[in-house]
């Protein structure tokens, strides 16, 4: 536990609005997005400044005080969520909220990294620009917690993910060294790339206080569709052939199966009339900024090539902006259908696309073995070889305990089928305080061993989000 005099001293470094200690507020932030997890901290701090943010690392380091780095506090495996010793305080990147500048022809953003993700998108729309990262949580994560996860979403399959994304950097190690690397340079060739290491790194490195964005042409021109496939569809081949034809202007290709457009149409309150093919739902989408390309043109053309492959039984083209909007707003809606049944455990896979049906095969005749009762939500960024593969919690079921059940039993099985097929157990989501004990079994020892070295090279005090990812030592256990 934090003696109170500890939290003073930050108090007297950040002013009154800069420290939230007051019991209640406190547990907002001390629960994970899933609620599987509350921690424990006696303060939340909220610089202002990035030197501010240097000031307290200092001070911490001092103090000999633990600290978690938080953003919109969205994400999956307890990252941002304090462990229960109450010795750990919250740094939150709430307050450092601006956009710094929109550079139209370098095609740049500069952000303080508290900014919120969707304040991020319309600055840079505003700018005729888009910041093509996008998720379901965009109204509430924060580009510090997207490069900490080093975010997804669902235009990853053209655009890439977070890291791609990143041009510069602002960021505090865990003595307080500031690094100010905030150019906008597509090009820069002067050893290692530092910005990287931040990404994915979920706080454990320092934390960021800045990021440059790359950005791109805001699209005028997009064409929307949502198919119904045949049973046994070859989804990878479909994907090909679409990706193939449409040249290169395919910007999302999600997998819907019929179960989670249910959960996702029960908790909307104008659900688009569409529904899933005996082999499930594709949502796909092409965009341009080209006013001179007919992309509904093309979208037709590729979806009868679809068509005679005998993949695709029907197909919908939006045909107004808002059609489009009600089809993603269902993709979206997803989680929160699940949350609503009473929740799912999240297996939040990736495999080589080339695997991905014997993925399906392998994995539904394990569910199927274990308890041919459970029903699956299956979905995801197909394009992205990342499938959202989730266990409803039956009816009744205690939330908190069915997850702990199936994730020390089936889980484990399902990872295994991603492991044996060269895939992962974690594609978008991270590894956080949740799924430490399965990078250990998972994770390629060197790879961990260098893991542990980085680690040890930026935090030799061990102080910034201890216990998330990986630790200093070989961990006896991790859970
Ligand atoms: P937080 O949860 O606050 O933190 C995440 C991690 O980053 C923590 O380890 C934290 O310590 C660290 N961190 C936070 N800020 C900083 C900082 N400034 N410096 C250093 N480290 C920091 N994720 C996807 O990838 N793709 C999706 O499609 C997707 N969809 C989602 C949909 C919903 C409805 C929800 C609730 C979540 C979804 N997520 C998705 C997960 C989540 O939104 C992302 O992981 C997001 O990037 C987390 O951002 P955040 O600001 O909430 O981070
Ligand atoms: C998504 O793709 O919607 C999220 O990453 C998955 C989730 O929220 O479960
Ligand atoms: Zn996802």
């Amino acid at each position: 536990m934090l003696p109170s005099d500890h939290v003073q001293a930050f108090r007297d470094l950040l002013g009154g609005a800069g420290v939230v200690d007051d019991q209640q507020r406190l547990t907002t932030y001390t629960t994970d997005q899933r609620q599987l997890f509350t921690g424990s901290t006696v303060a939340v701090l909220k610089p202002a400044t990035t030197k501010q943010v240097a000031d307290v690392v200092r001070l911490a380091v001092r103090l000999g005080v633990g600290l978690v780095p938080q953003g919109g506090n969205t994400s999956y495996c307890g990252g941002a969520t304090p462990n229960a010793s109450g010795g750990q305080a919250i740094v939150s990147l709430e307050r450092m909220d601006t956009i710094r500048e929109v550079d139209s022809l370098s095609m740049s953003i500069s952000v303080d990294a508290g900014a919120i993700l969707k304040n991020v998108q319309d600055a840079a729309a505003s700018a005729g620009l888009l910041l093509p990262l996008s998720l379901g949580a965009e109204g509430s994560c924060r580009i510090g917690g997207n490069i900490g996860t080093n975010a997804g979403g669902l235009s990853v399959v053209r655009y890439g993910m977070t890291r791609d994304l990143l041009l510069g950097i602002e960021a505090v190690l865990p003595d307080g060294t500031i690094v100010s690397d905030m150019r906008k340079l597509r090009k820069n060739n002067t050893g290692y790339d530092v910005k990287q290491c931040f990404v994915g790194s979920e706080g454990t490195l320092g934390i960021v206080t800045g990021a440059v964005l790359r950005l791109v042409p805001l699209p005028v021109r997009r064409a929307t569709a949502w198919l119904k496939l045949a049973k046994d569809a070859a989804l990878a081949e479909l994907l090909a052939l679409v990706r193939h034809e449409s040249g290169e202007l395919l910007t999302t290709f999600e997998f819907i199966s019929a179960r989670s457009i249910a959960l996702a149409t029960g908790a909307m309150a104008n659900p688009p009339s569409v529904d899933a093919g005996p082999g499930g739902a594709i949502l796909v989408e092409f965009a341009s900024s080209s006013r001179h390309l007919d992309l509904d043109h093309l979208m037709e053309a590729v979806l009868s090539e679809a068509f005679e492959s005998g993949w695709v039984e029907d197909a919908y083209l939006a045909q107004s902006g808002a059609q489009r909007a009600a089809m993603w707003e269902l993709r979206e809606t997803i989680p929160e259908g699940e949350k609503r049944w009473g929740g799912s455990v999240k297996h939040d896979i990736s495999v080589p696309l080339s695997s991905i049906q014997r993925f399906l095969d392998v994995a539904g005749e394990q569910v199927r073995n274990y308890d041919a009762d459970l029903e699956l939500s299956v979905y995801g960024h197909l394009g992205d070889g990342n499938l959202h593969y989730n266990v409803l919690a039956p009816q009744g079921a205690d939330r908190i305990e069915f997850t702990r059940l199936i994730e020390g039993s089936l889980s484990l099985r399902l990872y295994d089928t991603a492991a044996v097929l060269g895939g992962t157990f974690s594609a978008e989501h991270g590894v956080g305080r949740f799924k430490r004990h399965l990078l250990e079994k998972y994770g390629d020892a060197g790879r961990v061993a260098a893991m542990r070295r980085i680690k040890t090279a930026f935090d030799p005090e061990n102080i910034m989000n201890t216990g998330a990812v990986v630790s200093l030592f070989e961990p006896e256990s991790v859970r």
